[in-house]
C-alpha cells in the first residue's frame, strides 16, 4: 500500500522541476494527480519555461503508473482559471481533494541590474503575483473543495530559504523573490490556524538550491560569475552545492502523508544547513 493511496493531489508548476518530481512520486505512492502549469513564458522572467508537451508527457508517465491524471494549462495569477481547474479536476477524479502542492514560482534574475523603472516594476509585480498571489489563489480555489469533500487534507507551499532569511544584493529580482517568499510565511500561519478545525494542515518546505530550470540556465551562470560574493553568502554548510529533487519530494511526502498527521504551520528547511551560515 502506497503512502498516499487513494488520495487526490492538486499540484501547480507540475510540468517540470520540483512539481513534476512530486507528481510522479505521489503517483507512485498511490495518488491521482491534478497537474497544473502555465507552460508559457513569464515576461520579464528571461529563462525558458516548459511547453505543453512537457505536461502531456508527465500525464503519460502518471498513467503508466496506473494512476489517474487531470491536466490543465492555467496561470496561477488567474484566480478564476485556477478555481475552474480545481473544480474540474476534482470532479473528473471522483470528488475528493486531499493534497495541494502550491509549488509554481519564478525568479526573474537578469545578468545586468535593470535600471528602467518600468522593467523594475514589472519584475516586482510579476514575482509577487506568481509567487505570493498565485499561492493564495491556489489556497482559495482548493480549500472549499477540501472542506466539501470532508476528508481533511494537507497543503504544502514550496517556499525557499529566501523565505526565512535574506541575501540582499542591490538586485530587484532577489529583493522581489525574497519579499514574495517571506509573505508566504504569513499566509502559511494564518491558513494553518484558520483551517485546523477542518483537519486541513498547512506547511511549507524551504529548499536551498535545486538543479531545475529555474537556476540551470545561461543567465544564472553569468549572474553567478558577476556576483561571487552572493555565491559565498548563499552556499550550504553541508558539503554539497545543491540538494536533489528527491530530497524535496521526500520532505513533501512526509508532510502530506500520515507521517505528518499532527504537523501544521511548520516551515521546514531542506537546505543542507544554509540557514546556519
Ligand atoms: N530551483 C531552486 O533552486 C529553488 C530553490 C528554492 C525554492 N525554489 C522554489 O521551488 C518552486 C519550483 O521551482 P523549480 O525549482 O521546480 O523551477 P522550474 O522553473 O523548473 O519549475 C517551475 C514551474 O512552475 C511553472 N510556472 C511558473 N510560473 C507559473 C504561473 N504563473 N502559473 C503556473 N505555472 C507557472 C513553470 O512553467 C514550471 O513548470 C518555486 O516556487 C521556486 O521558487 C526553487
Amino acid at each position: 500500500m502506497g503512502r498516499v493511496e487513494g488520495k487526490v493531489a492538486f499540484i501547480t508548476g507540475a510540468a517540470r522541476g520540483q512539481g513534476r518530481a512530486h507528481a510522479l512520486r505521489l503517483a507512485e505512492e498511490g495518488a491521482d494527480i491534478i497537474a497544473i502549469d502555465a507552460c508559457a513564458s513569464m515576461d520579464p522572467v528571461q529563462y525558458a519555461m516548459p511547453d505543453p508537451a512537457e505536461l502531456d508527457s508527465l500525464a503519460k508517465e502518471i498513467e503508466a503508473l496506473d494512476r489517474r491524471v487531470f491536466t490543465r494549462i492555467a496561470d496561477v495569477r488567474d484566480g478564476a482559471a485556477i478555481e475552474a481547474a480545481a473544480k474540474d479536476g476534482v470532479e473528473a477524479l471522483g470528488g475528493r481533494l486531499d493534497i495541494v502542492l502550491a509549488n509554481a514560482g519564478v525568479w526573474a534574475v537578469s545578468v545586468d541590474e535593470p535600471t528602467d523603472p518600468a522593467v523594475r516594476r514589472a519584475v516586482w509585480k510579476t514575482t509577487l503575483d506568481i509567487n505570493t498571489t498565485g499561492v493564495w489563489n491556489t489556497v482559495e480555489a482548493c480549500i472549499p473543495l477540501m472542506i466539501a469533500a470532508g476528508n481533511g487534507g494537507a497543503i504544502v507551499f514550496t517556499n525557499s530559504i529566501q523565505g526565512l532569511r535574506y541575501a540582499s544584493n542591490h538586485d530587484i529580482s532577489l529583493t522581489a523573490y525574497t519579499a514574495s517568499k517571506h509573505a508566504l510565511v504569513g499566509l502559511l500561519r494564518c491558513t494553518a490556524r484558520d483551517y485546523a478545525e477542518h483537519s486541513i494542515r498547512v506547511n511549507s518546505v524551504h529548499p536551498t538550491g535545486v538543479l531545475t530550470g529555474m537556476i540551470n540556465h545561461e543567465i544564472m551562470g553569468a549572474y553567478a560569475e558577476k556576483h561571487p560574493r552572493l555565491g559565498e553568502v548563499m552556499g550550504n554548510i553541508l558539503p554539497t552545492p545543491l540538494v536533489d529533487l528527491a530530497d524535496i519530494t521526500e520532505a513533501v511526502l512526509y508532510l502530506v502523508s500520515d507521517s505528518g498527521r499532527y504537523i501544521t504551520g511548520v516551515t521546514l528547511p531542506v537546505d543542507a544547513g544554509a540557514l546556519l551560515k
